[in-house]
């Protein structure tokens, strides 16, 4: 059978779960792409860390280079995060005709019409499903799933980082600090974990999930945007006293085509579905004219969850390259952005 060869970009929380979905679902994948999936090269900051038994010396390598001059490397998987060196390598793999699957909301939510631009201009695949909402498939649902209707509103929780802090500081009245430092050594966190408590990586995902509900270009600025920093003991205490749940919610609405997208701390009542999405746990309400209220829930956050979603996306651009199609048209905004001004 043929082989198709992937380079990995970033070797941490996801890149580790890539490697391992790839390598123990192979007669899967293989049975799904129509042909064997190796991981050729893996690209890292450090050759010195110890990576354990799950790779040769020959895999890893610390130049871009290594991976985007290979013309036997198929697709890129990006799962390194930050901003400027990722953008770079997506654009550069992109230009050199390899399909890209990342997990970066920072890059899509900022720089997500231009690759995809560039994606399309190369006939190349660019998919992002674990961006938003970790190992829920949102965004194929979104996409595909809800193809023939108009979504009027997206709600939900987004973030498994804050979520787990604000369940842990309510069920179990642990401190702020100490739940923090715990998302952070569980994976969920970002490297800079400002991202999550201050509502931006939710924010970042709300317009992901409006760009491509609403068919418009969202930006990040668009979003109003609060996050958990200042939410103490006690007002996680009297919110529970009084029947409700403190949640990070964000919300995209739309009306008469004019939208409005927020992200806050929300008073959730306790018999509310949301108010039991607990940890790192994610949820999305999705409002369509004609299905009606739909609810997606899952781990929003973790190695295997969010590896799941990237090896998915995997799966269907590997595919698309043997079949030679290209499979970015849907997804490139069709309406021309109408944001709700605050008197409206
Ligand atoms: P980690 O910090 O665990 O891993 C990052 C990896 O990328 C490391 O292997 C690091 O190398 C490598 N790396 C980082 N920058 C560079 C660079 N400039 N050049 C070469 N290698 C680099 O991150 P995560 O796995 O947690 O997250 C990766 C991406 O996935 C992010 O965009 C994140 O937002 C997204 N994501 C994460 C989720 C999660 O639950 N963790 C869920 C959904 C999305 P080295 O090992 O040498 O340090
Ligand atoms: N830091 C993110 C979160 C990772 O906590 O939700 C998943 O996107």
């Amino acid at each position: 059978t043929q082989q198709m060869n992937i380079g990995l970009l970033g070797f941490g929380t996801v890149g580790t779960g890539v490697l391992e979905i790839v390598e123990q679902h192979q007669d899967k994948l293989a049975h799904q792409i129509g042909a064997s999936v190796k991981v050729k090269r893996i690209l890292v900051n450090d050759l010195h860390k110890d990576r354990g038994s799950l790779v040769t010396k020959d895999q890893l390598t610390d130049n871009i280079d290594d991976i985007i001059n290979d013309e036997e490397i198929d697709a890129v998987v990006e799962v390194m995060g930050g901003i400027e060196d990722a953008r770079l390598y997506m654009k550069r793999a992109l230009e050199s005709g390899k399909h890209v699957v990342t997990a970066n909301k920072d890059v899509m939510a900022l720089y997500g019409s231009e690759l995809l631009q560039i994606a399309n201009e190369k006939k190349c695949d660019l998919f992002y499903e674990a961006s938003v909402a970790g190992g829920i498939p949102i965004l194929r649902t979104i996409v595909e799933g809800l193809a023939s209707d108009r979504i009027t509103k997206m709600m939900g929780i987004v973030n498994g980082t804050t979520n787990y802090i604000l369940t842990q500081m309510t069920k179990e009245g642990r401190l702020y600090d100490d739940v923090l430092k715990e998302a952070q050594a569980l994976g969920y966190a970002e490297a800079d974990p400002t991202a999550d408590v201050e509502g931006l990586d939710a924010a970042r995902k709300i317009a992901i999930l409006g760009t491509l509900g609403f068919s418009m270009n969202l930006d990040l600025d668009d979003v109003s945007i609060r996050g958990i920093s200042n939410v103490t003991s006690q007002d996680l205490a009297y919110s529970k006293q009084l029947g409700y749940t403190m949640k990070l919610v964000g919300i995209a609405n739309r009306n008469d085509d004019k939208v409005e997208v927020s992200v806050q701390p929300t008073l959730v009542p306790h018999d509310h579905p949301l108010a039991s999405v607990d940890d790192e746990f994610n949820a999305v309400y999705v409002y369509g004219e004609a299905v009606g209220e739909t609810m997606f829930y899952g781990p929003g956050a973790g190695k295997l969850p969010t590896a799941t979603a990237v090896v998915s996306d995997l799966v269907e651009v590997l595919k698309n390259k043997r079949l030679g199609v290209n499979g970015n048209s849907a997804i490139i905004p069709q309406f021309e952005k109408k944001l709700k001004t605050p008197e409206e």
